[in-house]
Parts: structure tokens; sequence; C-alpha cells
């Protein structure tokens, strides 16, 4: 059977939109604040959990998508709901939190408030050796060609080359102080790991396969809210280091599936919010190379990518290019209208592109899809599951 995710509705002509999911795909969601594209984004997780097939992971940057796991308390959810056949209902999270959740989130009231209604809460910790040699000279903005660079690099390749991926902080330290050097730079460069092991984001006992943290079941939430978005860009390397991850087993396991070969490692879908802040245009941070390459280059090992953002002119172009299927909130911005109609096609009706300025309320939508070459004018679904935006 054919999947197809069913985001809404359109006017004109009347009918359902969707979006194939059979696929890997790439998709903007983009308009102001406000216009409801991270509602949208839940729209699509609740259609792929739906189909229960692939591994769903979204990147959630303000910590609003642990309340997936509620139903939707809308008064007129369950009649809107119903024209599509569903039900309001809470999903299975698997909420990822970079380092101790007890100590990120500050209480254990939290934690088991969160398990009490439903809610999976495990703490996510990135293996040292996730990290290639250049990532963790970009992680302290070392230049490779300068004298603390070239000594990490020297490092991290030499653990990698004797211990595989079994290596910890302390042990990039041991063949730091082994090396050749200057001590000025050795104690530059420790104290630097010093301060890596302070974040408490890193692996301290032993190698731990991330795709063991991953539940096919269950929507995959990292609450990146609980991690500043400071000068190290932790926010970047956690993102970074799990894009990559999963990028490496998928190409594996798509060779295997090639083969014929038993393989345990879904097709997955990367949800990104805010997105501009992960593959910026004009600067670059440590997530950006893999979200191009994954943009890119992950048809073929079945990745799937949605980014999300009020910004769209801030997104980088590779990534913005590759965009197939566009759902756009209203936008006011000459700038990023610009940017969202650069993607424009021939088949396009400027009429119906100019109605993106005149959209309305929260859900409505031009939604441009360039394989159907079709543009038309949706409104975006209600939500089965509680929405977490909005401010206090
Ligand atoms: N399709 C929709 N139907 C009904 N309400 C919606 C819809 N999309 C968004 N909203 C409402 O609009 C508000 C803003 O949505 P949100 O997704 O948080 O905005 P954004 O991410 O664009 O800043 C939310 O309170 C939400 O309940
Ligand atoms: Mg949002």
């Amino acid at each position: 059977m054919e999947k197809s995710a069913i985001i809404g509705k359109s006017i004109e002509p009347v009918g359902k939109i969707t979006i194939s999911c059979d696929k890997s795909q790439r998709i903007l969601v983009c308009g102001k604040t406000g216009t409801g594209k991270s509602y949208t984004l839940g729209v699509l997780i609740e259609e792929l959990s739906n189909f229960g097939e692939d591994i769903v992971l979204a990147v959630d940057p303000q910590g609003i998508f642990w309340t997936m796991a509620e139903p939707n308390q809308v008064t007129e959810a369950t009649d809107k709901l119903q024209e599509y056949n569903l039900l309001p209902k809470g999903f299975r999270v698997n909420l990822l939190v970079p380092g101790d959740p007890l100590e990120r989130y500050g209480s254990s009231d939290i934690i088991s408030e969160l398990a009490r209604r439903g809610l999976f809460v495990q703490g996510l910790r990135l293996n040292p050796s996730d990290l290639s040699p250049e990532m963790w000279c970009d992680l302290f903005n070392l230049d490779i060609n300068e004298l603390q660079g070239i000594m990490l690099f020297k490092a991290v390749r030499l653990c990698k080359k004797k211990l595989k991926n079994n290596f910890l902080i302390p042990n990039i330290a041991d063949q730091i102080i082994k090396l050749d050097g200057l001590d000025k730079t050795k104690e530059a460069l420790l104290r630097k790991l010093e301060m890596a092991e302070d974040w408490q984001i890193f692996e301290e006992h032993q190698y731990r396969e991330i795709w063991e943290i991953l539940q096919p079941n269950a929507i995959n939430i990292l609450d990146l809210s609980v991690i500043a978005q400071g000068r190290y860009g932790l926010r970047n390397l956690v993102v970074a280091v799990l894009a990559n991850f999963i990028f490496e087993k998928r190409t594996i396991a798509r060779r295997r599936e090639e083969l014929g070969l038993a393989t345990d490692m879904r097709k997955v879908w990367l949800f990104i919010d805010e997105a501009h802040n992960f593959c910026p245009s004009g600067k670059s941070t440590l997530s950006k190379e893999i979200i191009i390459r994954w943009a890119k280059e992950g048809r073929q090992p079945g990745l799937s990518l949605v980014v999300a953002s009020q910004q769209p002119s801030a997104i980088d172009s590779e990534v913005l290019t590759q965009c197939g299927i566009r759902i756009i909130h209203r936008i006011t911005s000459k700038e990023d209208y610009k940017a969202v109609n650069a993607l424009s096609q021939d088949f396009l009706d400027d009429s119906l592109v100019s109605r993106i300025k005149n959209l309305t309320g929260p859900g409505q939508t031009i939604m441009i899809d360039d394989e159907k070459e079709t543009a038309v004018q949706v409104l975006v679904r209600l939500r089965q599951s509680n929405h977490g935006g909005g401010s206090a």
C-alpha cells in the first residue's frame, strides 16, 4: 500500500493533500513566527508515526515536542479530526536528553512526571570516537594548521588508530601528553579537554552505539533546549554526531538491503525545527556539512529531511535548493519571500505565489511540490496530539 501522509486539505480544488512517504523526501516548512511551522512539523511526524515504519527523529531546540505524548485537548479537535478518520491521541515519545536528564531538568519530579505521562526519558552521551579529528578541532575552533590544532588532530587520530571506537576523553589527553610538542600547547589542550568533560555531554564509561537509543516504535525527540546555544555550538555538535552516525549506518544498511541481506536499521526521517541555526547560510557550524550531505546524498540510503525556519533566507542554499516540497506559511519579509520565490519552478502561477503574502490564520499554507508540479493552498489539519508551542 502506498504511504501518503495527509497534511491537510485544499479549498480550491477541494481535496486532501498528501506527501508520499514511500521515498525519501526533502521538505521545507517556512513562515513567520506564530504561523504554525512547528505545528505542521508535528502533523507530519504524527503521520509517519501512524505508519510506524521509518524512524522519526525530531531535533527540538525549544523543548516543545514532548507534548506529543498527550492527546490534543482542543474542544473541536475530535470533530475536526473526524474528516480525516483520525482521533485525538498521545504518541509514544522517546525523549533524548543530552547529558544527565536529572541534572539537565534540575529536578527528579520533572522526570517522574514525564514518565507518569508515558514518556520514556533517556540520557544521550556522545562517544568521543564518533567525532572525527577535524570535528574535535572545529569544536574548539582550532585551526588544523596551527600548533594546538595539529596536536589535537594527531592525538585523536592516534586514538582512533590504536583504540578504534573505544576511547574516551582521558585517552585523548594521554595521547597529547605523549606527543612531542611544547608544554604550553599541551596544557592549553588539556584544559580544553577538561572543559569538554565538564559539559557532561560525552560518554564517560564505554562506547555506546547511538543506534541503540533510537526507538523505531516511538517518536524520538532530541531535546536541545537543555543546552545553552553557546559559544561552542554544543547543540550543533549533538546534531552533527547523530546525523553523521545515522548516515553511515544507513549507507551500510542500504548496501545490505540491495544484496538481500537482513538489516534492522530502518529508514530515517530527520526533522529540524529552527533549522537556520543548524545549517545557516554564510557561516559554518559543526552540523552544517552533514546536513548538506544528508540533503544532497541522503536519498540513496533512505534518509529524509524536513527543515523548518522563520527565516528561509538564513538557511544554506545547498539545503534549500534540495527541498522539492515546500510548505509555506505566511511570509512578509522581502528577503525571505525572495529566497522562497527563487526556488519556484516554471509551472508556478505568479498569482499563487503572491498569495503567500496574503495567507492569514495559523495553518494556512501554500504547498509547492516540484515533482507533482503542483502548488495549492492548503489548510494544515489539526493535530492528534497536544501542541507544545506558545509562550507562558
Ligand atoms: N493547522 C493549525 N490548526 C490550528 N491551529 C494551528 C495550526 N497551526 C498552528 N496553530 C496554532 O498556532 C500557534 C502557533 O503555531 P506554531 O507552530 O507554534 O508556530 P511557529 O512554529 O510558526 O512559530 C499555536 O498555538 C497553534 O496552536
Ligand atoms: Mg516554531
